[in-house]
């Protein structure tokens, strides 16, 4: 999974980045960014500072700190920040800073949409003794299990994900329990959000959620660089480990929390202001699919926070 995504060729690295191959909530609507930048408003008041930061982790290609420099109110001096693995792309605003390290001591809001669920992660499977393997897998897909799963991955597997029946397979989130914490406890003070699809210890897919997107489709999850390789995430783990207190609920509470509600404009306004009526519609639109249940609604924000 790191070389295909990572590595030289690696998915990640190409030109035309994660957006000419699957859509995020960024894409879906400048709501989510007038979103992001009202909670950063929120971060700043409550640290008391009008000189901010916004740490983008996995920032694509830098789409999300666009749509938050065109909402941000007068008055308040951000320092941005892309951190991405990916090259800068050209022509983004010289206001943002890109980096492929989160900066340390910054104080402000860090946010992290969808990066989690590309941080690597090993599969273990059940054999049919019982015993917890690693899958291997070659470039063409094939798979077969591996060795016996020990020390801290057999540790996470049976604090958080424990394999019984034979044929069950989990992703071992430990990776992305550490990137986390890592992430998080590089800010000085503020709030770190991560938001993604997720899954909780009560009830964890069965065989996993290990799948791959190229082109808007979905696919095999097969290792050659072509396409995006992804997991849900174990948030409840990557939250226990990530220092702070924290919140964990969905992306239709946490929107609905920040003004985005999906509610239609009233009908008088089609009389009064058409123009406004076509463009509150199209608002609502938009608000209902970011909050939508079985779709983006669903997704599970991860919000900790890092007292001064
Ligand atoms: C699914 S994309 C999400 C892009 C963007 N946040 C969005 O929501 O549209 C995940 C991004 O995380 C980046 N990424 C993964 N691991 C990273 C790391 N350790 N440091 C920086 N960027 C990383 C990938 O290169 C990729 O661009």
């Amino acid at each position: 999974m790191e070389r295909a995504l990572y590595g030289p060729g690696g998915f990640f690295l190409r030109p035309e980045g994660p957006a000419g191959h699957f859509r995020t909530s960024v894409h879906a609507s400048p709501l989510f960014a007038g979103a992001v930048a009202r909670l950063l408003v929120r971060v700043a008041a409550e640290l008391g500072t009008d000189e901010p930061a916004l740490v983008d982790m996995g920032a694509g290609r830098g789409e999300l700190l666009t749509g938050v420099l065109g909402a941000l109110p007068a008055g308040l001096r951000v320092r941005l920040y892309g951190v991405e693995r990916a090259a800068r792309p050209p022509g983004l605003d010289p206001r943002i800073g890109w980096t492929d390290r989160v900066p340390e001591g910054e104080r402000g809001l860090l946010f992290a949409n969808e990066w989690l669920d590309n941080v690597p992660v090993d599969v273990a499977e059940a054999d049919e003794d019982g015993t917890v393997r690693y899958v291997e897998v070659d470039r063409t897909g094939t798979e077969r299990l591996g060795g016996p799963v020990e020390g801290p991955d057999a540790e996470w597997l049976a604090r958080w994900w424990p394999l019984t029946e034979p044929g069950t397979r989990a992703e071992i989130g430990r990776p992305r329990d550490e990137a986390w914490a890592a992430a998080v406890g590089a800010l000085a003070a503020g709030t770190a959000v991560a938001v993604d699809y997720g899954h909780l210890r009560a009830a964890r897919p069965p065989f996993g959620t290990l799948s791959a997107f190229r082109e808007g489709r979905e696919t095999a999850p097969v290792p050659d660089g072509g396409r995006d390789l992804t997991a849900h995430v174990a948030l409840d783990a990557c939250a226990a480990t990530g220092p702070g207190p924290y919140e964990l609920r969905t992306q239709r509470e946490a929107l609905h929390d920040l003004g985005v509600t999906g509610g239609r404009p009233p009908l008088a306004l089609a009389s009064t202001d058409p123009a406004a009526y076509v463009r509150a519609l199209a608002g609502a639109g938009e608000a209902a699919e970011l909050t939508a249940r079985g779709g983006l609604g669903d997704f599970l924000w991860l919000e900790q926070r890092i007292a001064p």
